[in-house]
């Protein structure tokens, strides 16, 4: 990885008490089948979204937690979020553009440039204006962020959002990433926000180095909210581990 990148603690990684390599056990195909998109990727440039589904406690953070340390791995930046209850648009996308701003080093050009990290900030955190002109800006979302906390903000315009993420996605290659991953936990959860589950289908359909792994209770296969979400994702329903693979967990410890 290229040396611009630095790692500093995310603040907004929520505090896992998932578990590490060694003591997970079992659900060897469900990582082996997304080890392959990885593969594929590697080959043609492209990746589905992922759902992972099955009822309470089955194990679904702890698998998406292994996916999304492989992934990293794999060079791809990765941003994740555990919902509780309703988010808007606004807040994760705010996290997400936060993140990449706060662990990646400044580069000469491009969004990531010191200088529109500023104005990223200045807008977002500071909530004060800036000085720069409207086209200066390259991340049109931290003015719509601005006036949306202000209280003047509309909808976010698709192909707007589009746009962003494409310079973000794109400036992040730039320093040695792949793609950029976001993995959701507690997916069902986004069934109180449809426009953000259809903003997040769209831009993944979009760019073929973004990808959304989603987790959550079998709702998500049934409500309709889901249905289109559903159709561009590779779906790993969760069953319980077998008696065999869950007492390796104890003779291991
Ligand atoms: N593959 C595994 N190997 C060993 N232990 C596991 C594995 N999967 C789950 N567990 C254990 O079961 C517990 C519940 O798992 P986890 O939190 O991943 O389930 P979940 O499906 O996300 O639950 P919830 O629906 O409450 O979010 C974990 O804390 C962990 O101790
Ligand atoms: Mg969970």
């Amino acid at each position: 990885m290229g040396k611009d990148i630095r790692t500093i603690t995310n603040p907004y990684e929520y505090n896992s008490h998932k578990l590490d390599k060694n003591s997970f056990v079992g659900r060897s195909q469900n990582i082996r089948d997304f080890y392959g998109l990885i593969d594929d990727f590697n080959e043609n440039g492209k990746i589905p979204n992922v759902i992972v589904t099955g009822e309470k406690s089955i194990g679904k953070s702890s698998l998406i937690h292994q996916f999304s340390k492989y992934i990293q791995s794999a060079r791809f930046f990765v941003f994740n979020r555990e919902l509780s209850g309703n988010i808007s648009e606004y807040q994760l996308v705010k996290e997400i553009f936060d993140k990449v701003y706060t662990e990646v080093a400044p580069v000469d050009k491009t969004c990531l440039s010191s200088y529109q990290q500023e104005i990223w900030f200045t807008l977002t955190e500071a909530f004060e204006n800036h000085k720069s002109s409207f086209m200066d800006r390259e991340i049109r979302f931290a003015t719509s962020y601005w006036k949306h906390a202000e209280g003047k903000g509309g909808d976010l315009d698709y192909n707007t959002l589009l746009a962003d993420f494409r310079k973000i996605v794109g400036a992040l290659k730039e320093v040695g990433y792949k793609g950029v991953a976001i993995f959701i936990d507690e997916f069902q959860e986004l069934a109180s926000n449809p426009r953000l589950i259809s903003l997040l289908r769209q831009l993944t359909e979009d760019m073929d180095d973004f990808l959304v792994v989603g987790a959550g209770l079998p709702v998500v296969l049934s409500n309709n909210h889901f249905d289109k979400f559903r159709r561009t994702s590779k779906v790993q329903s969760l069953v319980g581990l077998s008696r065999e693979v869950a007492s390796e967990n104890w003779t291991t410890r």
